[in-house]
């Protein structure tokens, strides 16, 4: 992206690194940006009937829809004795707090008291900012005057008639940041995804990355090589190289889409020409739970033939034990980090552009606290 904002960086020399999570405060506790939107839950498991627990960021919420449909994300915490919401139930346009009967309105405010007619002042709980956006309920946990909905990462792979798209979650035992780490460094695929997306081609190719304000555009080619396994079975046999690309787009602090694909070798696609190929958009989205752990989630899109659903589970199949990869080693990563209790890492050239995201996400920090 050639803009005045943007600066092209050709496998940039890496930034030091120190080993810890450039969120990690000095009290060994994580510092997460709060004026992001993060994804809480698939938005098919936001409903009506029942309201939804989760930690984002450490905190604990509470997820539920009005009778209207609209989507609802409280503090999940009744101010009265401080029982989970999430062990109440839905009465039309309020949440009732399953100990005493409190009901809770969409603004947190509480509206009923069983057995009373006056509500004390601070009778309320905090509510935060929900969307619902690209099959996703999106929060904001930060500056409520700030959440403008414009600023959601772009997903419409999810949710477009052109495309179609198995989806899944994990519940990932890790820092968010290392899984960034990981969806940035290509590297890796030719160890990890061997049996998968992985070919012996992929650790000797640079990438190149552009920054571009809060994201990073990286981009690599692999030309001229056998097509990864899962991809060819996709195309139903290439019967030869391919021309391979791996496009991928962060925005800070947690956002990550991949445009990936390949065509027959010769035939067009770095010029743009990917009919005689296919393309796919993997999507991540990743919203830090606590310090240790991490909610992720996941769709595989594909433009080409939708109705298809042996494709579906094909690939469906083929991301899920992809993805589940990276989640294994990374809780394996997170462990040894927490058992040895060092820090400092080794840093070569694969890193660059984790270590980048980092510093976005510092820097995304700093603004927050007034550091810069
Ligand atoms: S703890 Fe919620 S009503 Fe008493
Ligand atoms: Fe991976």
């Amino acid at each position: 992206m050639a803009t005045s904002a943007s600066a092209r960086l050709q496998e940039p020399r890496p930034p030091a690194s120190d080993g810890m999570n450039a969120a990690d405060g000095p009290d060994g506790r994580s510092r997460f940006v709060r004026n992001a939107w993060y994804i809480a839950a698939w938005a098919d498991d936001v409903t009506r009937s029942a309201p939804l627990g989760r930690t984002l960021l450490n905190e604990p919420l509470v997820l539920w829809r009005t009778e209207d449909g609209i989507p609802v994300a409280l503090e999940d915490r009744c101010c009265h004795r401080h029982v989970p919401l999430s062990l109440g139930r839905i009465t039309g346009r309020t949440l009732q707090c399953g100990y005493h009967g409190l009901e809770f309105d969409a603004t947190g405010q509480c509206v009923k008291i069983p057995g009373q007619a006056r509500i004390p002042p601070g009778a309320h709980v905090p509510a935060f900012p929900a969307v619902e956006r690209h099959r996703w309920i999106w929060v904001w946990m930060g500056d409520p005057g700030r959440a403008d909905p414009g600023q959601i990462p772009d997903y419409r792979w999810l949710d477009s008639p052109d495309w179609t798209a198995p989806v899944g979650e994990f519940h990932l035992k890790a820092h968010y940041q290392l899984l960034v780490d990981n969806l940035l460094d290509f590297s890796h695929l030719q160890f990890v995804h061997r049996r998968t997306i992985g070919t012996d081609a992929i650790a000797d190719i640079p990438s190149s990355t552009e920054r571009c304000e809060n994201r990073l555009e990286i981009t690599r080619w692999i030309m001229d090589s056998p097509p990864p396994p899962l991809f060819d079975r996709a195309y139903g046999g290439f019967g030869g190289n391919v021309d391979r690309w791996m496009n991928c787009s962060y925005t800070a602090p947690s956002s990550v889409t991949f445009d990936i694909g390949c065509a027959l070798a010769g035939t067009g696609a770095p010029e743009g020409d990917r009919s005689q190929g296919i393309e796919i958009r993997s999507l991540h989205g990743i919203t830090p739970e606590t310090d240790r752990t991490t909610l992720y989630f996941w769709g595989y899109a594909r433009n080409f033939r939708l109705d298809d659903d042996a494709l579906t589970e094909l690939l469906a199949k083929g991301a899920s034990a992809t993805f589940a990869e990276d989640v294994e080693v990374l809780a394996e990563q997170q462990a040894m980090l927490d058992r040895s209790g060092r820090t400092g890492f080794v840093d070569i050239g694969g890193d660059s552009a984790g270590l980048l995201a980092r510093r976005l996400v510092a820097a995304q920090l700093a603004a927050e606290t007034g550091a810069c």
